[in-house]
């Protein structure tokens, strides 16, 4: 029965159940962690062969070049021909990074307001206002990115097709909106995938701001954990198509392909930006690191070898999926106060609780034993406005450690609501 439907005689039998049940966790002393998506041991497991993909002088020589020593600032070759593939872009369109595309995303920015972008008429530190457009529920490093360099967000609303276009195309009519986050594929934390349309015009923007910056952040471009690999456009073709063809950097990185933090990262964009930013790279490195490059390449090899290991990822992430949202299907669809989605890759459940429920519900877990995202932690400013979006990731755990999470989960969802129902 819904929990709208019952009286207050109904929902004080029902809190007082609900209470026992959370008493009884908490004796546990659980100590759960479904914080961060980060990959489980299993998954690491299954990419040791990075580790022994170089062990000889021999084979650290590749296409005349020494991946010991300097040189090769935009990554070597074949590390450029292999995220090309995965992309669907151009070799010359990418440039290799270091462990972390986050890095790569932060170093664009920062660049932005030291030396301005390619088209920039000034850098963005020397501007009054710099504004970004935010899709929210969005991803928190970006918005901590944003918040850091002092930018105003503004907060744009998604939808199951990506971010409401509609307002996006009448946000960047203002000069002062610079540019804005996408995490097109599996976004985090709804896992949605943004349509064809939501796309095209995307890359179709007409910015008052002649340096308005895309960031597209691919990081889950081959994650499916429920089914096969579903391809997306190459944005970079997209935007020059329609006139746009230095607006867009894109982002991807293999931390959740092999391991994260030590894995090799790319930023890709039209050939004059990456130039001009070569020329700024330059200046702060002589290279990156190419034999983590070369031992990458070597055991990830292409895109067909690189899907089937996604498919082994996708058999130890699923079940832990299932295992959420089956929960969820079974203890809360019933009692109407959360809605979520039904991703099928990247690494989250997003939930939307009844408004003014996701911050109590989360200080519930935590007494329990059960570390979660904070909430507000997936929009700008760590402001939630109807505090009601909880991120789950459910990759760390192990299944049964999962069962209880998410057990706790639920128990505590359902004593915040029955609270507020009680104290209304
Ligand atoms: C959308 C998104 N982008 C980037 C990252 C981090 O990627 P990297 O390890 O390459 O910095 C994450 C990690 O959770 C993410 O969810």
């Amino acid at each position: 029965m819904e929990y709208s439907s019952m009286n207050k005689a109904q929902l004080q039998a029902e809190y007082d159940a609900v209470a026992k049940d959370f008493e009884a966790l908490k004796a546990k002393g659980l100590k759960l962690d479904m914080s961060r998506g980060k990959p489980s041991k299993a998954q690491l497991d299954l990419v040791s062969g990075v580790l022994t993909a170089l062990t000889t002088p021999e084979e650290c020589a590749v296409e005349g070049t020494d991946a010991r020593n300097y040189g090769e600032l935009a990554g070597l070759p074949c590390a450029r021909r292999y995220f090309a593939e995965i992309l669907g872009c151009k070799p010359e369109e990418c440039f290799m990074g270091g462990n972390a595309s986050l890095t790569l995303m932060y170093d664009t920015i920062s660049k932005a307001y030291t030396h301005g972008l390619l088209h920039s008429e000034k850098p963005w530190a020397k501007l009054d206002k710099v504004k970004f457009l935010c899709p929210a529920p969005g991803y928190d490093r970006h918005f901590k990115i944003s918040q850091s360099f002092g930018m105003e967000m503004i907060t744009i609303e998604m939808t199951e097709n990506g971010p409401d276009m509609d307002a996006v195309e009448e946000a960047v009519k203002d000069p002062a909106v610079k540019g804005m986050w996408c995490v097109p594929k599996y976004s985090n934390p709804e896992g949605v995938i943004y349509s064809d349309e939501t796309i095209r015009r995307i890359a179709a923007l007409k910015p008052a701001a002649p340096d308005f910056l895309l960031m597209w952040d691919n990081a889950y471009c081959i994650h499916e954990f429920d089914g096969d690999f579903v391809p997306f456009p190459d944005i970079i073709s997209l935007c020059r198509e329609a006139g746009n063809p230095d607006m867009v950097f894109e982002y991807a990185s293999t931390s959740k392909v092999t391991f994260p933090g030590a894995g090799i990262s790319v930023m890709a964009s039209s050939v004059d930006n990456i130039k001009y930013m070569l020329g700024l790279l330059g200046i702060q490195t002589i290279s990156y690191d190419k034999v983590n490059q070369l031992r990458h390449v070597r055991f990830l090899k292409d895109k067909a070898t690189t899907l089937e290991l996604m498919k082994k990822h996708a058999a130890i992430m699923k079940p832990k999926f299932d295992a959420v949202v089956s929960a969820l299907d079974k203890e809360i669809a019933p009692l109407g106060i959360a809605q979520w989605k039904r991703p099928k890759g990247g690494y989250f459940v997003s939930v939307d609780t009844m408004d003014g429920l996701a911050k109590r519900t989360l200080a519930l877990c935590k007494e329990v034993g059960v570390v979660m995202t904070g909430a507000g932690a997936t929009f700008p400013y760590g402001v939630d406005p109807r505090d009601r979006n909880i991120r789950i990731a459910p990759s760390l755990p192990p299944v049964e450690e999962l069962e209880q999470a998410i057990a706790v989960f639920c128990t505590c969802l359902k004593l915040a609501a029955l609270e507020k129902l009680l104290a209304a």
